[in-house]
């Protein structure tokens, strides 16, 4: 059972429900009279992204992009590969990125980047967990859901070795899994 690997529950299933909502409060204010496009940035969002859409009220469209920066261990590897690029043009578009955990920044960085240079009219990045202390790049989130301290997290989306997205909270592994490998 994956519940057995879980050391302690940060955040619960109505806590990230919540919270998920808010954003979306807020995305749909700050976005009035636009019809933003979200681009979840898989795999790790990809239930963050199912959540936060279907609390927006107003109109978006969505798309997807798949990076690499980590190996299976539990640090990043610095070096980002884009794995699966959008299906749409962004140009003129209001982007929204949507992200599981903004962590060393290598990865908002890099994309905001490419994006940019795609000539979208706007781009703003969402993350539902933001862990600064691990920050070498200078990211910053526009909507962050949860600060989380230097921890190594799963569930709701976020893996360890590809497993763990299935739980519907946001827990801290024990120790004994990565130390097993
Ligand atoms: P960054 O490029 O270092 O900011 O890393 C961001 C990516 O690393 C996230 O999208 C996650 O896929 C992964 N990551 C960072 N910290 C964690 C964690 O605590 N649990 C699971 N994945 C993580
Ligand atoms: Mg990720």
């Amino acid at each position: 059972m994956l519940e057995q690997d879980i050391e302690r529950v940060l955040f619960t299933e109505q806590e990230l429900k919540d919270r998920v909502a808010e954003i979306a409060a807020q995305i749909d204010k700050d976005y009035a009279g636009k019809e933003p496009m979200l681009i979840s940035v898989l795999r790790g969002s990809f239930i963050f992204m199912a959540d936060l859409v279907r609390s927006i009220t107003l109109p978006c469209t969505v798309d997807f992009m798949a990076v690499s920066s980590y190996g299976s261990g539990t640090t990043s590897s610095g070096q980002v590969k884009i794995t699966k690029d959008l299906s749409e043009s962004i140009e003129g578009r209001d982007i929204i990125v949507v992200e599981d955990i903004l962590d060393s920044g290598n990865t908002l960085s890099y994309l905001f980047q490419l994006l940019q240079a795609r000539h979208p009219a706007s781009v703003r990045l969402c993350t539902l967990l933001d862990k600064p202390s691990r920050r070498t790049k200078a990211v910053t989130a526009d909507y962050t859901g949860f600060t989380v301290d230097d921890l190594f997290v799963v569930g709701y989306g976020l893996d360890y070795a590809e497993k763990y997205r299935n739980l519907p909270y946001i827990g801290i592994l024990k120790p004994a899994v990565y130390e097993k490998g």
